[in-house]
Order: C-alpha cells, then sequence, then structure tokens
C-alpha cells in the first residue's frame, strides 16, 4: 500500500478534511503564524481534552426506523472570534465572513480582528456576530457597542476568560524579546514565500476597530498589545456583565463559561445563552472541555437560553455528539481558520462545506428520526 499522505499545497477544494486542510495550512505558514494558530496554554493538557472529549463519546445507531432524517434542519454552526486572522491570509475576517454568508452560518467578529467592523458588515447576506473583550473604561464600551448595534449586528458574545493572556509558551520562546522575533523565526519565514508574498509584503495587520483609542500605534501589533494589556482589567466581573447587558438591547451570549453554576448566573442576569468551554485551549490550562459541562449546564438552564460549546469541533460527527448532549450549536474556529491559512476565502468555503456534509450525513447514519432540529 502506497503510505498515507495528506495533500500540502494546490487548490483547498481538493482538501477532504479539516486535517487535511490543516496539513496545508502547516505548510503555507511560517512558525510565527502557525504557532499563534495552534497552540495551547502550558502543557496543551486543555487543548487535547477538548478533542479527547469528542473522540470518547460513542454513537449508538438506531437504523431501519423507516422516519425521514430531519434534513430540513439548520447547520447548527457558528464560525467563533478569532483575533489576528490577518496573520493568516490578507484580509482573512472578510474571506471568513464571505464564505459563512455563503453556507448561512454566523461569523463572530473579534474585538482584535483585523477587518473594520464596519466593512465586515457589508458582506451580503452575512449573519454578523460581534465578540467584545470588555474595557476597563466602560465609555469605550458603549462607543464600541453603539459602532456594532449601527452596523446592523444583533448577537453579541461577550468573552469572559481571556482578559488575562494564557501562558503559551511555545509561542513564546519564538521571540527573544516583547514583539521581537528571533532570528530562527524571522529565517523561518523567508523561506515560506508564499506567505510572506500574500501577508507580510502587504503589511502586518492592525487593529481597526479600536484604531480611535490606539491613534498611530494601531498599525503596530506591539503598540497595540501594550494598550490593550493597559485598557483590558485582568478579570471580569458580574457588575461589569450586567453593565453590558444594559448597555446592549440585542441578544447577548456569555462566552468562556467553564462552570455550570456560572452559566446559570449568566441566564439569571438576563444573558440569552452561554458558550461553554476553555477558548480553544489556549487560557486555563487543564479547564474542562465545553462538552463536558453541557448535561450539567443543561439541566440548570431554562430551555429558552441557548447553550453552545466550543474546543475542538474538526468533524461534523463532533457537531452531532454536542446536538446530542443538548447544545443548542457549536462554535469552530480553528476549522475555518485552517481553511483560510490554506487558501483564503475558497479554503473557508471548503471547510464549512466538509463539516456541513459530515454533519447531515452522521445524521442519516445514526438514524435521526427522533432527533429535533437544533435552535440557534
Ligand atoms: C488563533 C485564535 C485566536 C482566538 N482569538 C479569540 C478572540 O479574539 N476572542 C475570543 O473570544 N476567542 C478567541 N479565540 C477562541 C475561539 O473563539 C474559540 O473559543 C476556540 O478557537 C475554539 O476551539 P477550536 O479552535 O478548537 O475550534 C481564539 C482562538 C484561536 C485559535
Amino acid at each position: 500500500m502506497p503510505s498515507r499522505r495528506y495533500r500540502l499545497r494546490g487548490d483547498p477544494q481538493r482538501a477532504l478534511s479539516i486535517a487535511e486542510l490543516r496539513a496545508m495550512a502547516l505548510h503555507r505558514l511560517p512558525a510565527l503564524a502557525a504557532e499563534y494558530l495552534e497552540g495551547g496554554a502550558e502543557d496543551e493538557i486543555a487543548l487535547a481534552a477538548n478533542r479527547q472529549a469528542f473522540d470518547r463519546l460513542r454513537f449508538r445507531p438506531r437504523l431501519a426506523e423507516g422516519d425521514a432524517p430531519a434534513g430540513e434542519c439548520r447547520f447548527p454552526y457558528i464560525i467563533a472570534p478569532t483575533g489576528l486572522n490577518g496573520l493568516y491570509w490578507h484580509g482573512a475576517d472578510i474571506a471568513l465572513a464571505r464564505a459563512a454568508a455563503k453556507a448561512g452560518v454566523p461569523f463572530t467578529q473579534s474585538t482584535v480582528s483585523n477587518v473594520l467592523l464596519e466593512d465586515v458588515a457589508k458582506v451580503p447576506g452575512l449573519e454578523h456576530w460581534f465578540q467584545l473583550y470588555i474595557f476597563s473604561e466602560m465609555a469605550l464600551v458603549e462607543r464600541l457597542l453603539g459602532r456594532v448595534a449601527a452596523a446592523g449586528v444583533r448577537t453579541l458574545v461577550v468573552t469572559i476568560d481571556a482578559n488575562t493572556f494564557g501562558n503559551r509558551e511555545w509561542n513564546a520562546r519564538l521571540y527573544a524579546a516583547e514583539g521581537q522575533a528571533t532570528l530562527a523565526a524571522r529565517m523561518d519565514a523567508l523561506r515560506h514565500p508564499r506567505w510572506m508574498a500574500q501577508v507580510f509584503r502587504k503589511g502586518l495587520p492592525g487593529f481597526p476597530n479600536i484604531a480611535e483609542w490606539l491613534g498611530a500605534g494601531s498599525a503596530d501589533l506591539l503598540e497595540a498589545s501594550r494598550w490593550l494589556r493597559q485598557n483590558i482589567a485582568p478579570t471580569v466581573s458580574w457588575r461589569e456583565l450586567e453593565h453590558v447587558r444594559a448597555l446592549w438591547h440585542g441578544r447577548m451570549l456569555i462566552k468562556g463559561i467553564g462552570h455550570p453554576a456560572d452559566a446559570r448566573r449568566a441566564a439569571d442576569m438576563g444573558a440569552d445563552g452561554v458558550v461553554l468551554g476553555n477558548h480553544g485551549g489556549r487560557q486555563l490550562d487543564g479547564a474542562a472541555p465545553g462538552l463536558e459541562l453541557l448535561q450539567a449546564t443543561r439541566a440548570e438552564l431554562r430551555a429558552d437560553v441557548q447553550v453552545l460549546v466550543e474546543g475542538g469541533v474538526r468533524r461534523g460527527a463532533d457537531i452531532l455528539k454536542a446536538s446530542l448532549l443538548g447544545a443548542d450549536g457549536v462554535m469552530g474556529g480553528r476549522a475555518t481558520l485552517y481553511g483560510v491559512a490554506a487558501g483564503g476565502e475558497a479554503g473557508a468555503t471548503r471547510a464549512l462545506a466538509i463539516l456541513e456534509q459530515e454533519y447531515r450525513r452522521a445524521r442519516i447514519l445514526l438514524g435521526d428520526g427522533d432527533m429535533t432540529c437544533e435552535k440557534i
């Protein structure tokens, strides 16, 4: 048998799985970008646990029931907010938003994304969600939320688990000093000419959504990360979340919930839903995967409170497993980032098509006659 190998280059449309898009992405990206995309905190226990939580679960198919599968259900997937997408592809936030609009799934834009939120809002047919980091100065939050609402966003995702940066040591090893890549990392970047031409030569990404406060520093990654550290308190409080709730009149989800009791507290303070998970394994190492919190959380909440799960989704069957345990949908970060890093909008489109086809096929193979549609 010839040895099994993924395609590493060429048309991302030919990739058959998210794992294959990942191989293409890691081939194209220099370590500086690949490590930021891939890495988890410390010993990467939380990162690995996210995958293990899905892999451990087993289906028990019930076929020959004769019921038609519920083919009309919406594909319950949301592109998770990820900052610094411009590191993988010039204009990646727009590429992801266009792919999402075509696939009919929401795209969540990060506070620290690299395209102006008003520009993402112009993507035709997009269900545009926005993710907020709470700044210490509530006047800044109020100003940003005013813009978000004016751009037509109706769902706000407030992230509470990343006010203090996780300790990603493998990423830190690529830098000799803050913002200064090691010589080896710079040489490695030079050995990735496609990335150099498509990303680096067009200028490293800035943070246009907070540019009014960064001033001239908005194009400078180092300046921007200093500003963020100074203007985001190390933790979030319920009092601040209540303040945001009062400022935001649309739907509000709280992301980074790591305990069922906090999901309850979020619902009690008026959140419309929660996103359970450990930030893709990038923050507190050893924090439980969202999937493991799901059943206990569902039991705590009224049925109309939405529960989403994030972390480790790489197959359509993962989405089905989360649904069967009571999730209204899943959020995925890296899966579509692999697509965008492998080939821009076409790659992101391919990632979503793979996940949707796998999900719909898995439902049929499971014998889904009794399943109801997810509510997202
Ligand atoms: C490169 C990268 C950047 C991220 N940036 C953000 C961010 O700006 N805001 C946020 O709420 N979550 C951020 N996350 C977490 C994702 O929203 C999501 O929770 C996580 O990626 C899910 O795990 P998965 O990548 O295994 O799908 C980021 C994740 C990655 C991989």
